[in-house]
């Protein structure tokens, strides 16, 4: 019903503005490069965990749902600042399947050369088995990283996982055994975008393990993260 209100939003949105096809069009569009500053990742802080997470919008980090859905409070460090978030948004209970979180922080941040949103694309966009992914993450060090990572048939995380996906999820990994796991890291493609290659934000890692890891994929929340961006009325977790 909420989902349903965010993308009847969505669809007045895209007829209102033709050419809104980004969600902020401030958006970094070239791909991470390794071992480069990303202007949009986020390193997400709880009193029990730390996580990696995106700026989306001025105000709008997107996380698993399952790094902050326990906490009392959380905050973001984008670049070297850190900001304190006001609310937490879910788009259910079920945190498990549908592993998805978007922290509004207190105060709109201030785009600069490194705080600068990953871009979100607002049309349907398919994932092909084989596609090349890239992952980006903080590293357990607190160095960030980014590497290249294949979607995997959903029957790979099934033999790994013993759980079934469902088409909110997607399964990626490597096809050796490097550790794949670290919830909240971004999962992005180059995609086309009139006539443009636009890096887009594709998935949020839920969880994994050596060489294999599960993601929500973003590609299907679009409607919700517009609705909660844009204040359509969601469900909201203090
Ligand atoms: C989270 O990161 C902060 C800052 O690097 C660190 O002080 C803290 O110990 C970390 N917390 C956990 C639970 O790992
Ligand atoms: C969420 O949890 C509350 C309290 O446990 C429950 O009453 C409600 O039905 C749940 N909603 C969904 C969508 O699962």
């Amino acid at each position: 019903m909420m989902i349903a209100a965010a993308c009847f939003f969505l669809f007045a949105l895209l007829i209102h503005q033709e050419s809104a096809q980004l969600l902020d069009w401030n958006c970094v569009k070239d791909p991470p490069d390794h071992n480069e500053r990303v202007p949009w990742l986020a390193f997400i802080m709880t009193p029990s965990k730390n996580c990696s997470g995106a700026l989306i919008s001025k105000q709008f980090v997107i996380t698993a749902a399952n790094c902050v859905v326990a906490e009392k409070e959380s905050s973001v460090r984008l670049n070297s600042e850190v900001y304190p978030v006001q609310y937490t948004y879910l788009t259910s209970n079920d945190s498990f399947t549908m592993d998805i979180a978007l922290l509004k922080l207190k105060e709109p941040v201030i785009y600069k050369p490194y705080v600068r949103p990953i871009c979100i694309l607002l049309s349907d966009l398919v994932l092909k088995t084989g596609r090349i992914l890239k992952d980006t993450r903080w590293g357990l060090t607190g160095s960030p990283a980014t590497k290249t990572i294949t979607k995997f048939k959903n029957a790979k995380c099934y033999s790994s996982f013993g759980k079934r996906l469902n088409e909110f999820q997607i399964c990626a990994g490597y096809s050796n055994n490097d550790q794949c796991e670290e919830m909240g890291s971004p999962l992005g493609i180059d995609a086309n975008s009139q006539n443009a290659n636009i890096y887009i934000l594709a998935g949020i890692q839920s969880y994994g393990a050596l060489g294999t890891c599960v993601y929500s994929n973003i590609l299907r929340y679009i409607g919700w993260i517009v609705g909660v961006v844009l204040e359509v009325d969601v469900f909201v977790h203090h």
